[in-house]
């Protein structure tokens, strides 16, 4: 049996549930402590430990990692694209301090693996816009992108300094039906869902030809728990590792899902996110995660649309 004892900070968001809930299907509900500063999701409730924490604040954080025993920390808490632009210094503290914090508890305490998720957010508009490499001209202009980016070299810093085995990956923007997204420009492909089977017309905040990375929940839970499973010495990449999925444009996706609804209708009126959204590659390249881990998508546009729908139907 595993001794690993794992904390999931942020595990009320958009990836803490679903990536709880197969961290408690892999190393059993008990190993799997989940904590966020809000209430706790409802679809975690009953599959294991909960705690109400604040990883701004280091002692709290410190004093429950000893006291639960943790080994490994999967750091989700953080600001997204959008919300961040709304309020940068606030997205600046949350992103930088909260990963600043569990790194250092991890040197303090030896905790065997930390899991922190950059985005494709660090790129900016000089970034290659197709297939971007994993090494790159990266000039984000978000404050999201920003702290990412700082955040990769952190991580970095900590691996080669102390030690620390820290691992991460530049996720695209994902799509999930169990727990809402948080405030992201890539969150229209996740409404466009709800929109389409509600009143089956959606009024999407990015232009009908905004191409961007993209990646089903089912993909990046894996990928998540891929990357941690990995061997030590398989990891080449100590910053963040790109990986990629699918890329399509609202249009494309307002296609895919009219093959099921016909009777969907979809109109453009662009706000601030598609400065954002303008800013990011149109697709990645992910040929070194798949190189030294072996990553591999498994879920195209079609494939997508036709979980989600089923999910979303159900639900
Ligand atoms: P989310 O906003 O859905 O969830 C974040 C959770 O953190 C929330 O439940 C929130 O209550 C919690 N939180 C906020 N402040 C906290 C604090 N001080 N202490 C404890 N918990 C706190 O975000 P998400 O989409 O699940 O993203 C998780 C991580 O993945 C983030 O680092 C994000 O940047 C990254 N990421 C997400 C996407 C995406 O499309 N969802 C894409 C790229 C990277
Ligand atoms: N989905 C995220 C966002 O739009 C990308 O990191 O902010």
């Amino acid at each position: 049996m595993s001794k690993e004892k794992i904390l999931v900070i942020g595990a009320s968001g958009q990836i803490g549930v679903e990536l709880t809930l197969e961290l408690r299907r892999l190393y059993g509900g008990a190993k799997v402590i989940a904590s966020d500063l809000r209430e706790e999701n409802d679809l975690i409730k009953g599959t294991g430990p909960y705690v109400s924490l604040d990883v701004m604040n280091k002692e709290m954080l410190h004093v429950q990692v000893i006291r639960q025993g943790i080994t490994q920390i999967y750091l989700l808490a953080a600001i997204l694209s959008a919300t961040g632009e709304k309020n940068p210094m606030l997205a600046w503290n949350l992103n930088m301090q909260s990963l600043l914090n569990v790194l250092d508890i991890a040197k303090e305490e030896k905790l065997t693996k930390v899991f922190w998720p950059s985005s494709i957010a660090v790129f900016g508009p000089t970034s290659p816009k197709q297939n971007c490499p994993q090494q790159t001209v990266i000039e984000p202009v978000t404050v999201y992108g920003i702290s990412k980016y700082a955040g990769e070299f952190w991580c970095n810093y900590y691996n080669h300094r102390y030690g620390v085995d820290v691992r991460s990956m530049r996720y695209p923007g994902l799509i999930s039906y169990k727990s809402s997204p948080g405030g992201g420009t890539t969150d229209y492909a996740v409404e466009i869902f709800y929109n389409a089977l509600g009143e089956k017309k959606y009024k999407c905040f990015l232009k009908e030809d905004t191409y961007l990375p993209m990646m089903y929940m089912p993909d990046a839970i894996r990928a998540a728990i891929e990357l941690m499973q990995a061997d030590a010495e398989k990891i080449s990449i100590r910053t963040s590792y790109n990986v990629s999925a699918i890329s399509f444009s609202p249009n494309e996706i307002a296609q895919e899902i009219k093959k099921h609804i016909p009777g969907f209708v979809i109109t453009y009126a662009p706000d601030y996110r598609q400065a954002i959204a303008d800013s990011w590659p149109q697709s990645i390249d992910d040929s070194v995660a798949n190189n030294d881990w072996k990553w591999e998508p498994k879920y195209n546009l079609e494939k997508m649309t036709i979980d989600m729908l089923n999910n979303l139907d159900k639900v």
